[in-house]
């Protein structure tokens, strides 16, 4: 016999507008910004540059179409990261954004690292990225532990916020590339409503691995009204307020790598 897992009621009134427009009220133009960031750092593109774009997104069917309908050069591909399918030395330029934290620290990463240079051509560059610090993700991490203990295990939809620079700097040292570069930039993006903002963050990525409970109804205030000042710390150089808006900083660094 199935029972329907338990929901808070707050989380049931904040998801209430559905899961595609839930993702970009939560992110905004985040990984817009990431993307454009990382690309201003990437050498120039020619015409006949044949470029990886590695680990591109979850939404492979919406990019063929448009692929299709403006008739871009581009093949589309579900391809592990780690098992890259490609040839030896076949891009000439190698793009991962926003992709490290998603591969277990000291082996996945290391082999994606090893992966992006074998599949590119001999001096060729390539651009990687992580996050150095990302507010939006650390106090729901800290909210989540606050709330439920310090050894509450990891929140399964928050797995950017347990991935640290440190792990990807030394993957790609292990994986011996043969010059690294890091660059780190602030990336800022608004956030309108701090409350709503709370209460979505919490209702996407609070969710315990065992799932919602009760508990967590009773102490879903407990957890978000934490978020709020966890922002508002990084006032000044992280967190700005103005004309009724806020905008908030994430770095993020990116390795500019040479084969
Ligand atoms: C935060 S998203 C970034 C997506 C994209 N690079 C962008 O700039 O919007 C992380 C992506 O990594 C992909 N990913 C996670 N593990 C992967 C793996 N082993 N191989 C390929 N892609 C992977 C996920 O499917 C997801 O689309």
């Amino acid at each position: 016999m199935s029972t329907t897992p338990f929901i808070p009621k707050q989380a049931q009134e904040a998801l209430a507008v559905g899961p595609a427009a839930i993702w970009k009220e939560l992110y905004g133009d985040l990984m817009d910004e990431l993307a454009r960031n990382l690309l201003s750092l990437a050498p120039p593109i020619t015409a006949i540059s044949k470029i990886h774009d590695n680990g591109c997104g979850n939404a492979l069917a919406e990019l063929q179409k448009a692929v299709v309908a403006d008739s871009w050069p581009v093949t589309t591909e579900v391809v592990d990261s780690n098992k890259l399918t490609f040839p030896d030395g076949s891009f000439d330029l190698s793009i991962t954004n926003m992709v490290f934290a998603a591969f277990k620290n000291g082996t996945e990463d290391v082999q994606a690292a090893k992966e992006i240079k074998r599949t590119l051509k001999p001096g060729g560059p390539a651009n990687a990225n992580a996050f150095d610090h990302n507010p939006r993700n650390t106090i729901i991490r800290d909210a989540h532990h606050a709330t439920r203990g310090k050894d509450a295990a990891s929140l399964p939809a928050m797995y950017f916020a347990y991935y640290e620079s440190s792990y990807f700097r030394k993957a790609l040292g292990d994986a011996e590339w043969d010059s690294v570069r890091y660059v780190n930039s602030g990336v800022w993006v608004e956030i309108k409503d701090l409350q709503r903002f709370a209460n979505i963050a919490w209702a996407v990525t609070g969710q315990p691995s065992t799932g919602w409970t009760e508990e967590d109804e009773k102490n879903w205030d407990n957890a978000t009204s934490t978020i709020i000042p966890g922002l508002q710390e990084g006032r000044g150089n992280g967190f700005i307020e103005k004309d009724g808006t806020h905008h908030v900083r994430s770095i993020v660094t990116t390795a500019l790598l040479q084969k």
